[in-house]
């Protein structure tokens, strides 16, 4: 019996989203890997899942059913060229090739205009979630054409995760709006995850609580408005103890972040559009400074407050006063990073033309995905009333939180910087914040500086239109 769907490029992701598909789409899968010792040593560690190995992308068109459709999980660039070239080749007018890895949504329309031609259909899906992900329910952001959506939605509604009944798949939009939500979605994890690892810092070097204790205050938070997926895995963490050593393992990790370049996408994507992500922005730049190892060896010389566990002097009031203020200035943290990504998608679809449907993606990021939180249902109920906000700052829910936690949130940086613990995330998300709520702050005398060296013009409070001074001359006005 042939095959209805393949999964091509048989690594973690790709092996756990294969046998995902052939445990619930009730489809034949066929699995194909440039290594193809390692898609045979797949389908022999899951005879369950009746995969067909095929050798070679002919031997794989030949074990399809048409029109074909083919996955791919494999590595963003390069490899997903190649895979894509040799699909190509041995496909027919009418199939269809899903890039599932983590691509850039540029090449994706590059990658979609490029088959036009052929008139084999592509499509960028972007897919979170991780391992465990892949294997058990993934979210799933699908981007192309409709009739590429409907011939894929049989196959996705069944492997995504759920929530309820609601399927956590959805199509985003054409061409690359799968890939540039996914993007988003991973700026935002960036935002998330450098936030709790500040909120960690100023537990452990602010208030001199050890992994253990915070694992717990991280446990209660997973018990609230905090609840999310990446707080329930940091107390997880945080209570893990080094075998080696006996150490917290918190402790024996190397304090040098990696990254694999998509947060660096959506701060940069946000750059291009003119779109402030400065919470987004700054846990990347926090990442490739904690790596800076030998700019970092230089900087220990530099002067300035160090540390000093407070505990001792705080009563315990005061110290469950400190955490809770931690907590609020995280949560209205997060709120913001939501709000930035939310502006760089809607700036990003209108540039593109995508009618991204912003309440439907907060849906499929409530399950199966890094960022899911309890907050989302927060956004999804935000976007579905009569007359969705414009964005997502114009939500109710996010005024009540900023009005809660506004005042937590400014605490805990001016504690911080008078401690000299760096908060980059939280320090940029309450700059942002004041930056919003700001009337006439700064850039007016950027624009008047800017006429004044460079004649570039500014608009005026008082009446229409673009002037310019005649700086060098009588000063006079002139509109132009
Ligand atoms: C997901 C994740 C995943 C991402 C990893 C690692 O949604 O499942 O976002 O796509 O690749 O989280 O990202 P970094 O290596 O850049 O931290």
């Amino acid at each position: 019996m042939k095959a209805d769907v393949a999964v091509i490029g048989t690594g973690v992701m790709g092996s756990n989203l294969a046998r995902n598909l052939a445990r619930e789409s009730g489809r034949r899968v066929a699995v194909y890997d440039r290594d193809v010792e390692r898609a045979q040593n797949l389908a022999q560690d899951f005879p369950e899942a009746d995969f067909l190995v095929a050798a070679d992308p002919t031997d794989l068109a030949g074990k399809l059913n048409q029109p074909r459709v083919a996955i791919l999980m494999v590595n963003a660039g390069g490899a997903t060229d190649a895979a894509i070239g040799d699909l190509a080749e041995a496909f027919a007018p009418g199939d269809i090739i899903v890039d599932g890895g983590n691509s850039h949504f540029r090449d994706t329309i590059a990658r979609g205009t490029r088959l036009e031609g052929t008139g084999i259909e592509f499509a960028g899906v972007g897919i979170s979630g991780g391992e465990v992900g892949a294997l058990l329910g993934p979210s799933l952001m699908v981007g192309g054409s409709e009739t590429a959506w409907q011939r894929l939605r049989p196959l996705l509604d069944p492997i995504a995760a759920k929530v309820g009944d609601e399927v956590c798949v959805d199509h985003i939009g054409t061409d690359g709006a799968g890939h540039f939500v996914k993007m988003v979605h991973n700026g935002i994890e960036y935002a998330d995850m450098q936030l709790i690892s500040e909120a960690f810092t100023l537990l452990r070097d602010g208030l001199g609580m050890t992994p253990p204790e915070i694992a717990e205050v991280f446990a209660d938070w997973n018990t609230g408005e905090l609840e999310s997926y990446l707080i329930e895995i940091t107390a997880d963490v945080l209570d893990h103890v080094d075998e080696a050593t006996g150490r917290p393992f918190v402790d024996i990790v190397a304090d040098a972040a990696k990254a694999k370049g998509t947060g660096a996408w959506t701060a940069q994507v946000g750059l291009d559009l003119g779109v402030s992500v400065p919470t987004i922005a700054e846990a990347v730049f926090s990442r490739s400074l904690s790596s800076a190892v030998d700019l970092r060896a230089q900087g220990l010389r530099l002067a300035g407050p160090r540390p000093v566990a407070e505990s001792s002097s705080l009563s315990p009031d005061e110290r469950a006063a400190r955490i809770e203020e931690i907590g609020e200035a995280l949560l209205l943290g997060k709120v913001m990073a939501y709000v930035q990504g939310f502006h760089e998608i809607a700036v990003g679809a209108a540039e593109h033309g995508w009618d991204i449907d912003l309440g439907a993606l907060a849906g499929i990021w409530r399950a199966g995905c890094i960022i899911r939180a309890r907050l989302l249902d927060r956004i999804v109920e935000a976007f579905d009333v009569p007359t969705p906000p414009e964005n997502l700052l114009a939500a109710d829910f996010v005024r009540e939180v900023a009005d809660r936690c506004q005042e937590s949130l400014r605490t805990t940086v001016v504690e911080a910087i008078g401690h000299g613990i760096a908060v980059p995330g939280l320090s940029s998300t309450l700059a942002y914040f004041d930056g919003l709520r700001t009337e006439a702050g700064s850039a007016a005398l950027i624009q008047a500086q800017r006429d004044r060296f460079g004649s570039h013009t500014y608009a005026r409070t008082d009446r229409p239109g673009t002037f310019h001074t005649l700086w060098s001359g009588d000063r006079g006005e002139v509109e132009v």
